[in-house]
């Protein structure tokens, strides 16, 4: 077997990308990532609407956008909007998705798609009766590490995979953005819902999730949960764990994933957790009988470079007339193990995702 793989990692050059897209929400992430990505991309950014005014325009001047909407409804009804870039707090999001499918555009929801499944699933109904697409923006599935080690278990550089590990141990801020420090529902729903995602793209659906999860003692005033461990096992009986903590203040951080497989091992870390949110590449690592036998070198960042993919993709998917990667009904299952993980703290039991899903093993 040969060792000298060359993972597809880069974010193409997709059809579509003269699609004008306008955007619903100018907060923190807009502004750090969504944009920087856009216009890096060249991509065409037509309007912006927030409820606050001021931050609109602040943001509509500083990226040089030509329009300020007055609603959600007039962005979404515009001529010159194509795609819809919500990016408002996921208890918000429900009420934008009606308004911008009875304008009949496509849309990129921010991710979690909907703080409970019941209500993800609802979002996707409205999006499909209208017949238009929705895309949820997970971009992690784009970022550098992950997406190469996607590419390369799936060209066998690890045989069969065996098992695989996320393991992030950081000091998070947390206090500092006043939506999260009040959300009862924290590190699965907004953070590990990223790394449950990315490892859905990689190893598919686990049909058990067990998880637990701890409050620091020191979180105050942060109140859901900040320490977990998520447990997922597959079909064919393999394990995956997500392991986080927000408050290791005392030793070097570290976010670092492991796939192993029957024939190697790759070991990465997720840069943008070092030093968020500057962030740094990410690495990654093919090791074989103990050895290490291939490094791989990124030069982008999760934030704000892989904000490009699920737009990108979505973009694509219109102008080819194929599904997005990320489309909402195939993402129903991130939410639902999102789902499963507060069951399973909550009643301390393994739950089947079918359990959540209503069908499946
Ligand atoms: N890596 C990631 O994917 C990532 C990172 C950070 C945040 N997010 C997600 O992005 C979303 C926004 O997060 P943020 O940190 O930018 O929050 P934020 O509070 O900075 O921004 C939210 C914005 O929405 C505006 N808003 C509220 N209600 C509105 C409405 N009805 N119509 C229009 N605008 C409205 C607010 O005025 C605010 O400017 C959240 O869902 C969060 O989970 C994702």
């Amino acid at each position: 077997m040969g060792s000298h793989y060359q993972p597809r990692w880069r974010i193409e050059a997709a059809a579509g990308r003269d699609l004008r897209i306008g955007i619903i929400g100018c907060g923190g992430i807009v502004q750090g990532a969504h944009l920087p990505a856009y216009r890096a991309a060249g991509l065409d950014i037509t309007a912006v609407f927030d409820v606050d005014e001021q931050k609109a325009r602040a943001v509509a001047a500083e990226f040089s956008i030509p329009h300020v909407a007055a609603s959600a409804e007039e962005l979404a009804r515009r001529p010159d909007v194509d795609i819809v870039d919500i990016a408002v707090l996921p208890w918000v999001q429900p009420q934008i998705v009606p308004i911008v499918a009875a304008a009949g555009k496509h849309m990129l929801c921010q991710k979690p798609l909907a703080m409970d499944y019941a209500t993800g699933v609802a979002e996707v109904e409205v999006a499909e009766a209208a017949g238009v697409l929705l895309a949820v923006n997970h971009q992690m599935r784009w970022d550098a590490g992950i997406a190469a080690a996607r590419d390369l278990v799936a060209q066998g550089a690890l045989g069969t995979v065996t098992e695989a590990q996320v393991q992030v141990s950081v000091s998070t801020p947390l206090h500092l953005w006043a939506w999260i420090a009040e959300s009862p529902h924290l590190d699965i729903k907004i953070h590990s819902t990223h790394y449950l995602d990315a490892l859905r793209s990689i190893l598919g659906d686990p049909v058990w999730v067990t998880s637990v999860h701890g409050r620091y003692p020191e979180q105050a005033p942060v109140q859901g949960e900040t320490v977990t461990k998520t447990i997922l096992e597959y079909p064919d009986g393999h394990q995956a764990l997500v392991a986080t903590n927000h408050y290791n203040q005392h030793g070097e951080p570290s976010a670092e994933f492991r796939f192993l497989g029957t024939e190697g091992m790759l070991a990465g870390t997720i840069g943008l957790m070092y030093d968020y949110p500057n962030g740094r590449p990410d690495t990654l690592s093919l090791y074989r009988d103990g050895a290490q036998v291939q490094a791989f070198e990124f030069d982008t960042r999760w934030l704000p470079d892989a904000f490009l993919g699920p737009m990108s993709d979505l973009m694509d998917a219109i102008a080819t007339g194929r599904a997005p990667l990320t489309a909402g009904r195939q993402m129903l299952p991130t939410l639902a193990i999102g789902e499963a993980a507060y069951r399973s703290a909550e009643e301390r039991r393994s739950v089947r995702l079918s359990e959540i899903t209503g069908s499946g093993p």
